[in-house]
């Protein structure tokens, strides 16, 4: 049983068809990139599978469960957490405050006035490993505004991963990033899949990125499942170079054979 499953799943917004008849497995382990042209659905998958918006047609699996008409809290719950292509953090809070929410709500305690002292060391601890995990235990007193971009983006995964996620959804993690912090953010994505088991589905537009990270990866092109294989599989594909060279001339993007291919 894969541990997610769409099965013919569309989503219109009145007349636009976002997505279109998208039936997909990702199995546990997996970390795979989703790419595709601007507009061409990515992050409207990632509202269906993560639960803001139903989908208008088709199925939705969860571990076998279906999902598609849950919201965005109890599948939080049930493992599915995903980040933003705009970050979302609170940018007044320090680094290791916003983190603290993050494992306060996860502990379903964010809203007590008072918490025992054994709870509150549960808290600190678990806050501490995840500073430590995604390695920015060095800024934990900074105030998130403050931080770069990078940083901050960081920060977000943190507060994903205080959730204990079976399923993480990445909107372009990498977007706006210099090579450093591409960097770090590639080798966190990893490190999450291959010595947390975490599944991973991130989405990206930089070819140099998916074909050095993803095992596999699915491409959409205007609402409709176009490809989906092994890096290799993908590179070589007809449908997808036309695809991304309708988009301007950008056959190296996907070919991964220019260094400045990121966006
Ligand atoms: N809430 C919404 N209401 C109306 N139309 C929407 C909504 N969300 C997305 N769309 C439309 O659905 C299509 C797919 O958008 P989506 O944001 O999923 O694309 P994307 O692949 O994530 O693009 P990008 O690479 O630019 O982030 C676009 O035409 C977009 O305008
Ligand atoms: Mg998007």
């Amino acid at each position: 049983m894969s541990l997610l499953s769409l099965r013919h799943v569309s989503r219109r917004f009145g007349a636009l068809v976002a997505l279109n008849d998208i039936s997909l497995d990702i199995e546990a382990g997996e970390l795979r990139a989703l790419i595709g042209p601007n507009g061409a659905g990515k992050t409207t998958l990632f509202n269906l599978i993560s639960g803001f918006f139903p989908p208008s047609d088709g199925e939705i699996l969860f571990g076998g469960e279906r999902i598609a008409a849950t919201d965005p809290v109890t599948l939080v719950r049930k493992g599915i957490i995903r980040t933003f292509q705009i970050t979302e953090i609170f940018l007044d809070l320090t680094v290791y405050e916003n983190l603290r929410v993050a494992v306060e709500t996860a502990m379903g305690i964010s809203l007590r006035p008072w918490v025992s002292r054994a709870v509150r060391s549960a808290v600190d601890l678990r806050v501490q490993e995840l500073l430590e995990l995604v390695r920015i235990g060095g800024r934990a007193g900074r105030v998130a505004g403050e931080l770069s971009h990078g940083d901050q983006r960081v920060v977000e995964v943190g507060m994903a991963l205080a959730h204990a996620p079976r399923l993480l959804l990445l909107d372009e993690p990498t977007a706006g990033m210099g090579d450093e912090e591409t960097h770090h953010m590639t080798n966190l994505i990893r490190q999450l899949n291959r010595e947390r088991g975490i599944t991973i589905l991130f989405v990206e537009h930089d070819m140099n990125i998916v074909f050095g990270v993803a095992e596999r990866i699915t491409v959409l092109d205007n609402g409709a499942l176009l490809a989906e294989g092994t890096a290799a599989e993908i590179a070589a594909n007809p449908r997808v170079q036309a695809a991304y060279l309708g988009q301007g001339g950008a056959q190296a993007r996907v070919t991964g054979s220019h260094a400045d291919a990121a966006s």
